[in-house]
């Protein structure tokens, strides 16, 4: 019979008044009531062994019991004996209560994950709460602030269909008030400090306790993209929670065709680089010209990168770590492996004119291809070996940890350093070879010793040379590197230049076709010279 009461009492307890509360806590039967032996007002002890029976619940006690327990506990809180200002500490839970003097003149709370204070920001800040004046709080209201998480285990925050952000809920009240319609809203900041994706947005929601459900009314949202905290304005008090819900302003579908347009970038590019391939095994000439070999060489660096940045997405979204770990290393790999073979087409640009009529390096492919082939594996390995932990998920944009995941290196130094910083050195020594094969091309022009055609095809190899490369440098770069926040047309960008940078490669052999049937003659000369 008592027991159906409580029962009755507790769904009816959003609509009761505290002296009904503080009747059933002494007469009820809840364990939490007999065992801390609650007699009004309410002791600290027995605030904090409340506390303690919430957390509790809330791990192991039914979504219902677990409603029940954060209500009453707010109740209890605000029924706590408090002189001045109280900050408890149990557990999950940071409570603050505060007596306002006659005069409230509004309150500024802040909270980290283990204190709470009036007024005093704290270190790692992760709520601050500010009350307005219109409360009009007097010495027999108790403000109660109250803070949780909500356990990781119970993935579903109050059953909601949606993420609550950082699954931290904040409690609202004043003991003796029903705080509503407010003209001043109170406004709770939350810090940023995990991700919200790209389609998604935040949205702040309180628990109506009527209905069972979150909801927005009376809740004003302010965030932006980039925005480092996320700004609750309400008209009213109670718990409130962030949920993270889908941003209809970004729709599913452009975040696909952005995935199709992706995939039919890189598959271009593919594409016309196995061409190419192809196009210099079937050929006879093409396969005797040392140029031709440091070209395909380049061209299955390019293959390389691309088949592993492809799937590179699908494969961090799925969920062995095996997988990423390999697709993080090759993607570095043949990502490196595409710098240095740009560092040797410069370089052998350079020694195919500058030093064309006295040098003869023996060897010349095997040596160039340990450099293009092993420096990055050297590199790979020394990484690999100094932290495992340095290939793994990580967030494609690093300014804003939010959107796409890819595996690559997690160590932002690590990454800088290995490709930014590579690319820089291989930039740099591209130019100067370039300036010094530009300055030869000048000089044989004036003594005509050199032949106008291989005089011609220099030309043309430097000019296309350094188109490619700059094609290369932004094309990667873009991805890799990019400092800013990978927006929809940074990516539209990569995507376009990735499959022109292998139709301009493909040219670029076709080119070269055509020239080696016109001028075979001519060139073999300069061919055997460098030929291993
Ligand atoms: C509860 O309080 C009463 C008096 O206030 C005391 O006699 C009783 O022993 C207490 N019970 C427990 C379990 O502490
Ligand atoms: C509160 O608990 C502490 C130890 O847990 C005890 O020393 C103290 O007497 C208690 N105070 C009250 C008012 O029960
Ligand atoms: C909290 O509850 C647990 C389990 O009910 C109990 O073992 C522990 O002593 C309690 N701690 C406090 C501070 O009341
Ligand atoms: C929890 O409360 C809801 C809403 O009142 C009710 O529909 C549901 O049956 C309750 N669940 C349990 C397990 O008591
Ligand atoms: C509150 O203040 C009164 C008088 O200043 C004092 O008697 C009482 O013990 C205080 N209570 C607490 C919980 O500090
Ligand atoms: C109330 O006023 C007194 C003296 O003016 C001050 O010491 C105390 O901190 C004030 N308390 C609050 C909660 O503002
Ligand atoms: C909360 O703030 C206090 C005071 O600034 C600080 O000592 C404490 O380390 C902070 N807690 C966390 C988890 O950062
Ligand atoms: C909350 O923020 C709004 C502006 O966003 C401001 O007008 C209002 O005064 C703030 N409320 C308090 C209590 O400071
Ligand atoms: C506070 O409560 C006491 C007793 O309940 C009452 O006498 C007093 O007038 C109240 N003060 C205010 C400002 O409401
Ligand atoms: C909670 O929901 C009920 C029923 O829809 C509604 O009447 C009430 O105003 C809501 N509470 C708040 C604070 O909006
Ligand atoms: C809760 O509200 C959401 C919309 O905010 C609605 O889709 C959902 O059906 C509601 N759930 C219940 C149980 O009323
Ligand atoms: C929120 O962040 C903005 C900048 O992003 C800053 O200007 C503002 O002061 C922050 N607000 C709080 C309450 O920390």
């Amino acid at each position: 019979m008592e027991r159906k009461k409580s029962w009755i009492f507790w769904w009816l307890m959003p609509f009761v008044s505290y002296d009904m509360l503080y009747q059933n806590c002494v007469l009820g039967q809840d364990s939490c009531w007999t065992k801390c032996n609650i007699s009004f007002p309410i002791s600290r002890n027995q605030t904090e062994c409340c506390m303690n029976f919430t957390d509790n619940v809330l791990n192991t006690g039914s979504l219902n019991e677990t409603l029940r327990a954060i209500w009453t506990l707010q109740r209890v809180l605000e029924g706590t004996e408090v002189n001045g200002s109280m900050q408890l500490y149990v557990k999950t839970f940071v409570a603050l209560l505060r007596k306002p003097n006659d005069t409230f003149r509004g309150l500024e709370i802040y909270a980290n994950d283990t204190q709470v204070t009036p007024y005093v920001p704290l270190l790692n800040s992760k709520v601050s709460v500010q009350l307005p004046r219109e409360l009009g709080a007097g010495p027999n209201n108790t403000i109660v602030f109250c803070m949780f998480k909500w356990p990781e285990t119970k993935k579903r925050v109050f059953e909601s269909p949606h993420e609550v952000y950082d699954q931290r809920l904040v409690g609202l009240s004043v003991q003796g008030k029903k705080i509503s319609g407010l003209q001043e809203r109170i406004n709770i900041t939350m810090e940023f400090t995990k991700c919200i994706k790209e389609t998604q947005k935040p949205s702040c929601q309180f628990f109506n306790y009527s209905t069972y459900n979150f909801s927005e009314d009376g809740c004003v949202t302010h965030w932006t993209h980039g925005q480092t905290n996320i700004t609750c304005s309400c008209n009213h008090l109670t718990y409130f929670g962030i949920l993270i819900i889908p941003d209809p302003s970004i729709t599913k579908k452009d975040q696909e065709i952005l995935t199709h347009i992706t995939v039919i970038g890189c598959s271009i590019s593919l594409f016309t680089l196995v061409i190419a391939i192809l196009l210099f095994i079937t050929n006879r000439k093409l396969k005797q010209d040392v140029s031709m070999k440091v070209h395909i060489n380049l061209v299955i660096a390019l293959i390389l990168l691309n088949l592993h940045f492809l799937p590179n997405q699908a494969v961090a979204a799925g969920s062995s770590s095996g997988l990423c770990l390999y697709m993080a290393l090759l993607l570095h790999y043949s990502l490196l492996a595409t710098f240095s073979w740009m560092a040797l087409e410069g370089f052998h640009l350079y020694l195919l004119l500058v030093k064309v009529f006295n040098i003869y390096v023996k060897k010349y492919l095997l040596k160039l291809s340990m450099v293009g082939w092993g420096v990055p594996a050297m590199i790979v390995s020394v990484v690999v070996i100094i932290d495992r932990q340095f290939y793994g998920l990580t967030p494609l944009d690093t300014s804003n940890s939010c959107n796409t995941e890819i595996c690559y290196i997690t160590n932002y130094y690590v990454k800088m350093w290995t490709t930014a910083g590579l690319l820089s050195l291989v930039c740099l020594f591209n130019v100067i070879m370039f300036g010094v094969t530009v300055r030869q091309v000048l000089i044989l022009h004036h003594t005509r010793e050199f032949g106008q055609n291989n005089l011609d095809k220099v030309k043309k190899d430097i000019s296309t040379l350094a188109g490619v490369m700059t094609l290369l440098g932004i094309t990667w770069g873009l991805v890799f590197f990019s400092f800013g926040p990978l927006i929809t047309s940074v990516l539209y960008l990569f995507c376009i230049l990735n499959s022109l940078q292998g139709f301009f490669i493909f040219l670029w052999f076709v080119m070269s076709l055509r020239k080696a049937k016109t001028s075979a003659t001519k060139m073999s000369s300069e061919t055997r010279s460098t030929n291993s």
